[in-house]
């Protein structure tokens, strides 16, 4: 396995549509481990493929590790949300693309999400709690939205400014 280069924003593939996985081969298979592994080296808990350059519809989310124990890795193939909630709930999020930085983002409280999974079989989840906020925050990266493209803009330029004011001081 490998650690991949995680872009960060502004970059520009962070802000594209995926395609949809044509076939889950190998080749998929491979980027997914690889993928997973990157999270796990960044300390993230979800990392979708356009995160590491590539625009295909994949994603893998481990929302149950902590420090110890690498939890439950979870892999999503073309996932699409056939159901959701009226309900919705605000949250913390960050993201390894917008990294040391946190916001309020409000999603739905649960979603239905079909998806192939590692072996390429069709597979429906029932995602409350932090899972279906994750996969929410995940499944927009696949259609080129970051989190922060959920805020005010107000909210947005002071994540944006903090963002560069903390890669000047981590460049002096
Ligand atoms: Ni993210």
């Amino acid at each position: 396995m490998a650690i991949l280069k995680v872009l960060e924003y502004p970059h520009p593939i962070l802000h594209q549509k995926a395609e949809k996985v044509a076939e889950v081969n190998a080749e998929v298979r491979r980027l997914l481990d690889d993928m997973l592994e990157t999270m796990y080296d960044d300390d993230g808990v979800g990392l979708a493929a356009p995160q590491v350059g590539v625009l295909q519809r994949m994603l893998v989310l481990d929302y149950e590790r902590d420090e110890h124990s690498k939890g439950n890795p979870m892999y999503f193939i073309n996932p699409e949300i056939i159901w959701r909630s009226d309900e919705k709930v605000c949250g913390t999020e960050g993201c390894l693309s917008v990294p040391g930085q946190s916001a309020e983002v409000e999603r739905f409280t649960q979603i239905r999400v079909r998806y192939l999974d590692y072996h390429g079989k069709e597979q429906e989840i029932l995602a409350d709690g932090f899972l279906a906020i994750v996969l929410q925050h995940e499944m927009d990266h696949l259609d080129g939205i970051l989190y922060i493209d959920r805020l005010s803009r107000l909210k947005r330029n002071m994540v944006v400014k903090k963002l560069e004011k903390d890669r000047r001081e981590k460049s002096v």
